[in-house]
């Protein structure tokens, strides 16, 4: 999609469609003219009308009003949604290019609000239907794509810019989240860190099995045993030691999760394509640093990246495995193989002496349970850190919350026959997921954001039945705007 800002005003604009924000307690604005009346449309939250233009006072051939609720509770974040919004129905109504008319709102920042509308319309305009075929074509169905979509009105191009780079990543992290799981492979993704290696001049490692073995990396060997695809371990260096904040990502990268020998139920399986987002939201976050080109950063991308699968030779209930750092996990459930791969992730991002450590991993169904689908789960041993990501979250809207790693939290894994055991039951499953990876992170600044519960969203019925309208149904590449952020202010680049 091709977005561009323009300043001047819409009434100008030669356009199929401008899109006009209104406000639930102000007037209708003065350009739509008789077109439309306050009996007509009362500006309330969420709701859009389309009109045909009469040529008057605008040259676009039809106007969709959006509706921006009351002034006083105007954010960033509602603007994401309303213009997200905007761009769905417009893309419904079969308009696929359309200007918008930058809403004038001086209590919010002028940067952050051109973002947010150029966010909502980006996020909104992804599809993913490389996978679509010919009965699709047979039903007539069009492939409805937003092409191209201009801002109207004054501000800072730069931040258009930063937008769209932005979102090439996000929408290569949904990208691989959406992708078949015989698509989307370990080593599918070594390609695709190899190709964000080239175009930014980055450092890039691939581990295979073996390479795993002369490391000691048990908690991928062990999860990869009875995988067909090969298991990769993935590394990618942006910057330099000693530029900068060293910050290390790493990211869960189980591209297909049956459960192994604890196999999952049927039902919904099919799901677990998506336990790779994680991983996506490094991927993606590299790849827009590959283009951003911040100075002032040293960042570290990992990737651990295997199926997970049940076999003749796979791992057991009941084995013990050594990750890289030597710490000893009995296996009481083959399902939590999320903590085994991260282990070694988390381990080898050692060698770097990182001043933080972010993981990100779909690592358990409890925090689906604790907190639903709105907003990530968060355990760190950091406040400080903790507070950098949960204001970065805020402002992207990739909102986190903290589960608290209380000391007795520990007790629960602890193991009779090897250190730590990989599964303690139902209760707080993900706090204890976090007690887990604890042991890896060597007392270093670090948080783990559980996003089993965000990186992965049904469709509602309506658009507007769905709270966040900028998230297409799917992988939302969760992660990719928050790390970005996170990594332009801690990193002190903004
Ligand atoms: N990948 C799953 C977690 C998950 C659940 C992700 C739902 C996305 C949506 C993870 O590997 C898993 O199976 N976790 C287990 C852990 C348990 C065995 C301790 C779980 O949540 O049941
Ligand atoms: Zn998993
Ligand atoms: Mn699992």
């Amino acid at each position: 999609m091709d977005l561009s800002l323009q300043s001047g005003s819409i009434a100008d604009i030669d356009t199929p469609m401008a899109v006009i924000g209104v406000f639930a307690d102000e007037e209708l604005p003065a350009l739509l003219g008789d077109l439309v009346t306050r009996d007509d449309f009362g500006g309330r939250w969420k709701k859009t009308l389309l009109l045909v233009a009469d040529g008057r006072r605008l040259k676009a051939r039809k106007v969709m009003l959006v509706g921006l609720g009351k002034r006083a509770e105007a954010t960033a974040e509602r603007m994401r949604r309303a213009y997200a919004l905007a761009t769905i129905r417009a893309r419904d109504a079969g308009i696929m290019q359309f200007a918008v008319a930058l809403p004038e709102i001086p209590e919010l920042d002028r940067d952050a609000l051109l973002r947010a509308v150029a966010d909502g319309v980006l996020l909104a305009s992804y599809t993913f239907d490389q996978f679509k075929g010919a009965a699709t074509q047979q039903r007539g169905e069009p492939a409805a794509r937003v092409e191209r979509v201009t801002l109207v009105g004054e501000g800072d191009p730069a931040v258009v810019e930063l937008a769209r780079t932005v979102f090439t990543g996000v929408k290569l992290a949904r990208d691989l989240g959406n992708e078949p799981p015989g698509v989307c492979t370990p080593t599918r993704l070594a390609d695709v860190a190899r190709e964000i290696a080239e175009r930014g001049g980055m450092q890039l490692t691939v581990l295979d099995r073996e390479q795993m073995q002369e490391l000691g990396m048990g908690g991928m060997l062990g999860v990869s045993q009875a995988a067909h695809e090969p298991p990769k371990f993935i590394v990618l260096e942006y910057g330099r030691q000693g530029q900068g904040r060293t910050i290390a990502l790493v990211g869960k990268g189980i591209t297909f999760d049956s459960g192994g020998i604890s196999i999952k139920p049927a039902e919904k399986m099919d799901l677990m394509k998506m336990d790779m987002a994680g991983a996506a939201a490094v991927l993606g976050t590299m790849s827009v640093l590959a283009e951003l080109k911040l100075s002032n950063v040293h960042v570290i991308g990992i990737v651990c990246a295997t199926e997970n699968l049940p076999g003749g030779g796979a791992f057991k209930p009941g084995d013990i495995l050594r990750a890289m750092n030597g710490v000893t996990m009995e296996i009481i459930n083959t399902d939590a193989e999320g903590r085994l791969v991260l282990a070694d992730g988390l381990s080898y991002a050692q060698r770097y002496e990182p001043d933080a450590i972010i993981d990100l991993a779909t690592l358990t169904g409890a925090v689906v349970v604790a907190l639903g689908t709105h907003i990530t789960g968060m355990i760190t041993n950091n406040a400080e850190l903790a507070a950098h990501v949960r204001a970065a979250g805020e402002r992207t809207g990739e909102l986190v919350w903290e589960l608290p790693l209380l000391p007795e939290y520990r007790e629960a894994i602890r193991s009779k026959i090897a250190d730590i055991k990989n599964s303690a039951g139902r209760n707080a499953g993900s706090i204890i997921g976090g007690a887990f990876l604890e042991h890896f992170v060597h007392g270093r600044p670090w948080v783990h954001l559980d996003i089993a519960g965000t990186a992965w969203i049904e469709e509602p019925p309506k658009p507007e039945d769905q709270p966040k309208p900028y998230l297409t149904r799917g992988a939302t590449g969760v992660g990719v705007r928050l790390l970005i952020d996170l990594l332009q202010r801690y990193a002190g680049a903004a």
